[in-house]
């Protein structure tokens, strides 16, 4: 018996970091995906292949003695086995660059909850959502959770960690150029030096919290408008907080500048430290934009809003 699921990958369009503390985010999902097939075998192992490289371990070993970024995928295999002697095997398919801040380990454990749970019965959205946070638990602890969310629903949404997640009924029509610092990044260690850079200040961690959230609230006003322009305003704008909070390097400084020429605004998206940062365009700077990323010879593309969310086959 084969099961198959698919998640698309995530930007950040506001208040990452900020969401960790309780602050609303604004999230979108985007139309890359991964694919993660799961197969019953009848011998008692859990195997998982992928392009990152392979895991192949019998069940119930101790999830914090396995030292690999396909842990997740062992953690759901195992919970969702139960003690039943057979085994399972998943293939997981990526077109989304991992490890950048776009949410490759979320849709991994969404693909993969959602994959491995209807071997054994159907489950709602719902239960497939509380069981990816739980897979993604094992690698960053902290999670928020807004990753998970926005790859299982899709679209463009409000989260916050209290409320959960509300759609925002506007279909904008814009572009995101995505550009790679090709910098590896550990989301765990970046999100520990932010709560590092809270303590040291409580003050102006609180203000930027409160200048964050009025940022969303103005953010969400113009989402219902579709003013591209003051959107973008407002993403170089929260760029200046996450600078702040110390997340953004020269690299990334230096990629910001070359995506604000010619679009509406730039910016970071997840964590920093490394990864991505995107530039908001419509059909009129597309091209442009991406054009100033290419001569400086980094990598770019071009993606659009996710409606889908976790699709199972
Ligand atoms: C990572 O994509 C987003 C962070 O806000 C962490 C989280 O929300 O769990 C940095």
């Amino acid at each position: 018996m084969k099961s198959k699921a698919s998640s698309p990958a995530k930007v950040i369009l506001f208040g990452e970091h900020f969401v960790v503390y309780g602050v609303k985010a604004i999230l979108c999902a985007i139309n890359k995906r991964i694919t993660v097939t799961a197969e019953i075998i009848k011998e008692n192992k859990i195997s998982i292949k992928s392009n990152i490289g392979n895991l192949e371990l019998e069940p119930n070993k101790e999830i914090s003695e396995i030292n690999s970024p396909l842990k997740p995928f062992y953690y759901l295999a195992n919970k969702l086995l139960e003690d039943q002697n057979i085994g399972i095997k998943i293939d997981v398919k990526s077109d989304i660059p991992l490890g950048v801040g776009l949410g490759s380990s979320s849709a991994c454990c969404v693909a993969g909850a959602a994959a491995i749970s209807r071997l054994f019965n159907k489950t709602s959205k719902k239960e497939i959502l509380e069981l990816a946070i739980e897979a993604e638990r094992t690698i960053f602890e902290n999670t928020s959770g807004a990753d998970c969310t926005v790859c299982t629903y899709g679209g463009i949404m409000e989260y916050d960690k209290r409320n959960g997640f509300s759609k925002i009924e506007s279909e904008p029509n814009f572009h995101l150029v995505i550009a790679n610092s090709n910098m590896e990044h550990s989301t765990k260690s970046v999100v520990k030096d932010v709560k590092q850079f809270k303590e040291k200040d409580e003050n102006i961690f609180s203000t930027l919290c409160n200048k964050e959230s009025k940022l969303v609230e103005d953010v969400l006003e113009l989402l219902k408008d579709n003013n591209i322009v003051e959107l973008g305003n407002k993403i170089t704008e929260n760029q200046e907080y996450l600078e702040t909070i110390g997340i953004s390097n020269e690299k990334l400084r230096k990629m910001i500048q070359i995506g604000q020429n010619k679009s509406f605004g730039a910016k970071i998206t997840g964590a920093g430290g490394g990864g991505c940062i995107f530039a908001l365009t419509d059909e009129s700077n597309l091209r442009q934009t991406m054009n100033q990323f290419k001569d400086e010879n980094y990598d770019c593309f071009s993606v659009k809003i996710d409606f889908k969310g976790l699709d199972t086959f």
